[in-house]
C-alpha cells in the first residue's frame, strides 16, 4: 500500500507534483484543500471569512482524518496542514511524508502570480508578500522538517521540469513499502 503525503509551504508544488506524480506511479491524487471545497461546497477563502481560520484549521483537521485513510494514494495537504494540532504526527504514522523544500525566491515568484485564492496573502502587496513568507518560513521550518523525507522542489515551472522532478523523486524517495512510515502493515 502507498500512500504518500506532500508538506510544505504555499507555492512548493505540491498539487503540480502530487498530480504528475500520482500519474506517472497510477494512483490516486488527493488535494486536500480541493477536497474540503468540494465537501463544503464554498472555496478556502469562503471558509476563511465565515469560519475564521480557526473554524478553517477544524475543518482542515477533521478533513485530513478522512483523506489520509484512503489507500494507493498521493495526498497534497495545504501549507499550513503539518503546523495545527497533531497534524503532522498524524501524518507520519498514516503514509509516508515528504516536505518539498523550495527557496524564499522561488516562493515569492510563484506565489506573487497565484496569490487571489490564497486568503492568507491575497491583500498583501509584493514587498509584504516577500516578509510575510519569510516570517512563515522560519515559524513553520520546524513543523515542516518533520517529514519523513525532505525533496527539493524548486524545478516546476514548466512540463519538463516537471517530469524530470517526478523522475528525481521517484528515484530519491523510498515510498514503494508495504510498511507505510511508522505504521504496522
Ligand atoms: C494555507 C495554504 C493553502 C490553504 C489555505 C491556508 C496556509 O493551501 O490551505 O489558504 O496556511 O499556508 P496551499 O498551500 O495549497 O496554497
Amino acid at each position: 500500500m502507498t500512500r504518500i503525503i506532500l508538506i510544505g509551504y504555499m507555492g512548493a508544488g505540491k498539487t503540480t507534483l502530487g498530480q504528475a506524480l500520482a500519474r506517472e506511479l497510477k494512483l490516486q491524487f488527493i488535494d486536500l484543500d480541493l477536497y474540503i471545497e468540494e465537501r463544503f461546497r464554498k472555496s478556502i477563502s469562503q471558509i476563511f471569512a465565515e469560519k475564521g481560520e480557526e473554524g478553517f484549521r477544524l475543518i482542515e483537521q477533521r478533513m485530513l482524518h478522512e483523506v489520509a485513510e484512503f489507500e494507493d494514494v498521493v495526498i497534497s495537504t495545504g501549507g499550513g496542514t503539518p503546523c495545527f494540532f497533531d497534524n503532522i504526527d498524524y501524518m507520519n504514522r498514516q503514509g509516508t511524508t515528504v516536505y518539498l523544500d523550495v527557496p524564499l525566491e522561488r516562493l515569492f515568484i510563484r506565489l506573487s502570480i497565484a496569490r487571489a485564492k490564497r486568503p492568507l496573502i491575497k491583500e498583501k502587496s509584493d514587498d509584504e508578500l516577500r516578509t510575510f513568507i519569510d516570517e512563515q518560513l522560519a515559524k513553520r521550518a520546524p513543523h515542516y522538517k518533520k517529514a519523513a523525507y525532505t525533496f527539493v522542489a524548486d524545478k516546476l515551472e514548466d512540463r519538463s521540469q516537471i517530469a524530470g522532478s517526478v523522475d528525481k523523486f521517484i528515484k530519491e524517495i523510498p515510498f514503494d513499502n508495504a510498511t507505510t512510515h511508522g505504521t504496522i502493515p
